[in-house]
């Protein structure tokens, strides 16, 4: 009864085959090899488009690698206060952009809302000199609460960015369990909608550790490469990333990890309203915020469930609880918990 991250979940059993493979004799260092090749390859097919790849081993590296490519030191990221980039990466985006200002933005279910924006981006204006001049948005898919912005949401907002200069970046730490609920194309979700630059996530998705910085803009490819080594970021041993994601991007497996997250997270979200307990917003991912009261929490921490305290009850009174499925979450783990619930009513 493991819910407390996705991050939690072991490798897919395709990664770790992929990557005994891949340990068979010498191959070129420093991206050169094959397997980086074809996720390259991959990647561009995947969206449609061509596309400058660079695969890192962390979220954090990803998202500012990303943002130190589209924002420069004496400009401003927004991005909603929730986000991952502004609230849990230890100011690794400043770091990288050499001094970028992150931004919180109000927004329900932790999505930038375009009115939001729009005065965000104004901000920068409204006092200038003295304010500081927006440089790139950043939005999460899926966000920190488990919602799913429809490519439309994106356009808005991607409009809004365009028309004040500003570039548009994705953190797609969950981009797969957003595209498992949208059924859209990847092409639609991102660069048809006016997303400049993807942080793809695939840890979470089963691999081990692997994302992949994806610019739309093939000509940054250059630029992405020097600001990779820059970072200590690139791998000698590189295909050992790559040769995780290509089995993910084969016949779908990707999308079909994430749909297992997903509804495993919609059968515990079903589970906790048919007995009572309110869901704090919509399940449209692998995550469910739940409201339950101390009695609950107990009985579940006792049975040994482990899960994240949102915002914890004030002595008395219900708290906020987050449970994240992940690929390999199983029914009866899910039935489980239920069942424990059950056991306490
Ligand atoms: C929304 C989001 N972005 C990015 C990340 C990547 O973080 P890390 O640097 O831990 O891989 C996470 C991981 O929890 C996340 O939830």
């Amino acid at each position: 009864m493991f819910f407390a991250s996705d991050n939690a979940a072991p490798a897919a059993p395709e990664v770790m085959a992929a990557l005994a493979a891949a340990n068979a004799g010498p191959a070129p260092a420093y991206g050169a090899d094959v397997w980086t090749k074809r996720v390259a390859q991959q990647l561009a097919e995947l969206f449609e488009h061509e596309v400058a790849v660079s695969l890192v081993t962390t979220g954090t590296a990803a998202n500012s690698l990303a943002l130190s490519l589209l924002c420069p030191p004496y400009r401003a990221v927004l991005a909603h206060e929730e986000a991952h980039a502004i609230a849990d990466e230890g100011g690794a985006p400043e770091f990288f952009t050499g001094g970028a200002k992150l931004v919180g933005m109000p927004g329900e279910g932790a999505k930038l809302a375009p009115d939001a924006l729009r005065a965000g981006l104004a901000w920068g204006e409204r006092r200038f000199p003295h304010s500081v001049l927006v440089g790139a948005v950043t939005v999460t898919q899926a966000t920190e609460l488990g919602t799913v912005y429809r490519p439309a949401e994106i356009s808005a907002l991607a409009e809004l960015c365009r028309s004040s200069g500003v570039a548009l970046h994705m953190d797609g730490a969950r981009f797969a369990n957003a595209i498992a609920t949208l059924g859209c194309t990847p092409a639609e979700a991102t660069w048809r909608a006016g997303v400049d630059a993807l942080s793809f996530g695939f840890t979470k998705n089963g691999a081990l550790a692997a994302e992949a910085v994806v610019f739309f803009d093939a000509s940054r490819g250059h630029e992405l490469e020097a600001r990779r080594k820059r970072s200590g970021h690139l791998w000698s041993k590189g295909r050992f990333i790559a040769a995780q994601i290509e089995p993910l991007l084969v016949d779908g497996l990707w999308l079909r990890l994430a749909g297992q997250a997903n509804s495993a997270a919609a059968r515990l979200a079903a589970g906790f309203e048919r007995r009572g307990f309110r869901l704090s917003g919509a399940v449209e991912a692998n995550e469910v915020f739940v409201v339950l009261p101390q009695r609950i929490e107990a009985a579940l921490r006792a049975a040994g469930a482990v899960f994240y305290s949102w915002d914890p009850p004030a002595d008395g009174e219900d708290g906020l609880f987050r449970f994240v499925c992940a690929w390999s979450t199983r029914t009866d783990e899910v039935e489980a918990l239920l069942g424990v619930i059950d056991a306490s009513a």
